[in-house]
């Protein structure tokens, strides 16, 4: 192991074992990247137009090398984006990435936070630094230079339902001048944002933009039976991976770096089996029934007398201090069945692309209706990971049953699938392999962030050309 550290410092000029040294410090002090809760993909398309329509749309502009930048017509316009709060949570940090788009292609950007925090705080501070670096303005929520600005912006992004309170609380009597050419991007699908209060303006609205299918479905019916609106022309856009995750993904260097690390810190050795679920700790997550079906699955090997390499468990976004009581629940069902040596909980992370280098299956055990988008899934897709899945919300419109991964039904009938499904994967490398490439395929072929500003983009068009008709 002494021979590993000395191997990174031996590689001084190459970057990748810098940053991976900048990840782990970092990792001590770091918030949790709570990707799941909101997480919603994007993919623009009017009424939910096939993904693959869109290439060949857009000739203009120059976006990477040579590529042409689907959102160069925003250049010059000026965006207003009205978010409920600024944290590291999956909706504020789309938003965030949507406005340095759109800085990249010369758009005048202003943010406003609905949403203050009583207290200080350090994430808001340095969120906040990070926007106006790259050039985006950040203002109050409340007066002249907030309304006058909504009057003047060539469009308004409204992020999540809770942001709609902004509309009354600040605009008052202007609300009617604005809603045309207000675009809401909504990342949730829990009842509670169904209130009319947030939602009453939504008919009015150019558009929302809903991140995947399954959760604009919801929001149409929902809205229509619960509080008797109907909801505006709706987009449904998937959202993608990141530049800067894809680099790693796609850098072996440093992804066997990272995995060497990763396996180390958790006293994995090399050939072991880690299937790993990312998520914030809680019941939705479903950590409780991922442990139960990896359980099983250790019995059902010892059973069969199967020749496998050592499973592992691994629990990453633990938190001893949000979810107490459930996170006990777990540890205690893990000393119970013996199983401590194999099972691995992990505080909570902003920086996911060690464990994806280190894991070998992705687990998305979201209950009930399921992950919204679940951007983690196609991270994990990305590093060439197979996923095993409930078969529920977003996750069925990212991951192929039988190619990219296996889907299982959500709830306790779904314990024994996925446990099955952990052993087939354990039993069958090559399959193994084939989904994760396959899975990889499927994240090139759509989910990468030039798929993303494409989806966006017709989004956008489409908005900006109602508001002018209305204007
Ligand atoms: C809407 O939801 C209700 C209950 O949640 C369900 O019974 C109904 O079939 C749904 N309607 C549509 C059109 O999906
Ligand atoms: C994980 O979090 C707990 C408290 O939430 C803390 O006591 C512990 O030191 C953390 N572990 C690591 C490795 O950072
Ligand atoms: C996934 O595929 C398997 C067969 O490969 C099938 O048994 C299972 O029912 C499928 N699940 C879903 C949700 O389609």
């Amino acid at each position: 192991m002494v021979k590993q550290s000395n191997a990174w410092m031996a590689m001084p000029k190459k970057r990748w074992p810098l940053m991976v040294l900048a990840l782990f410090s970092l990792s001590t002090v770091m918030v949790l990247f709570m990707r799941a809760t909101s997480d919603c993909g994007n993919t623009g398309t009017k009424n939910f137009v096939a993904d693959d329509q869109r290439d060949g749309q857009m000739h203009s502009i120059q976006l990477v090398d040579g590529a042409p930048n689907p959102l160069e017509f925003m250049k010059s316009k000026l965006v207003l984006m009205v978010s409920h709060e600024l944290s590291l949570s999956g909706g504020p940090l789309l938003l965030m990435e949507l406005a340095f788009l759109l800085r990249a292609v010369g758009s005048e950007v202003v943010w406003i936070t609905n949403q203050k925090p009583v207290e200080p705080d350090e994430v808001i501070y340095s969120l906040k630094n990070k926007m106006l670096d790259r050039g985006v303005q950040v203002l109050p929520a409340k007066g002249e230079k907030a309304i006058d600005t909504a009057l003047r912006a060539d469009l308004v992004i409204l992020n999540t339902a809770v942001a709609g309170k902004w509309l009354d609380a600040v605009l008052k009597e202007k609300v009617s001048r604005v809603l045309p050419k207000v675009l809401w991007w909504i990342h949730e699908m829990r009842g509670h944002y169904f209130k009319v209060e947030y939602v009453k303006h939504l008919p009015f609205v150019a558009g929302a933009m809903i991140d995947s299918h399954t959760t604009a479905e919801y929001w149409k019916n929902r809205t229509k039976e619960r509080l008797g609106i109907k909801m505006p022309e709706t987009y449904v856009v998937h959202l993608g991976n990141s530049k800067e995750l894809m680099e790693v993904a796609d850098d072996s260097v440093a992804k066997r770096i990272l995995r060497e690390h990763v396996r180390e810190s958790l006293g994995v050795r090399n050939d072991d089996l880690l299937f790993a679920i990312i998520n914030s700790v809680s019941r939705g997550k479903g950590q409780d029934l991922f442990l139960r079906s990896f359980y099983e699955s250790l019995q059902l090997i010892q059973q069969k007398k199967l020749q496998v390499p050592k499973l592992h468990a691994v629990v990453v976004g633990s938190d001893m201090n949000a979810q107490t009581k459930f996170e006990t629940e777990l540890r205690k069902f893990v000393v119970e069945k013996k199983i401590q040596d194999c099972v691995h909980f992990v505080n909570k992370t902003l920086t996911v692309a060690p464990y994806l280098a280190s894991i070998d299956v992705l687990v998305q055990n979201s209950q009930a209706r399921g992950e919204c988008f679940g951007r983690i899934t196609i991270e994990a897709m990305a590093f060439r990971l197979p996923v095993l899945g409930t078969a529920a919300g977003g996750t069925m419109e990212i991951v192929i049953n039988g190619s990219t991964g296996l889907l299982h039904p959500a709830g306790k009938e779904g314990v024994t699938p996925l446990a099955n499904n952990i052993v087939k994967l354990a039993t069958h490398v090559e399959r193994r392999l084939t989904m994760g490439k396959k899975g990889y395929e499927r994240v090139k072929e759509r989910f990468l962030e030039h798929h993303m500003a494409h989806r966006i983009a017709l989004v956008l068009k489409d908005v900006l050309r109602k508001a002018k008709s209305q204007g």
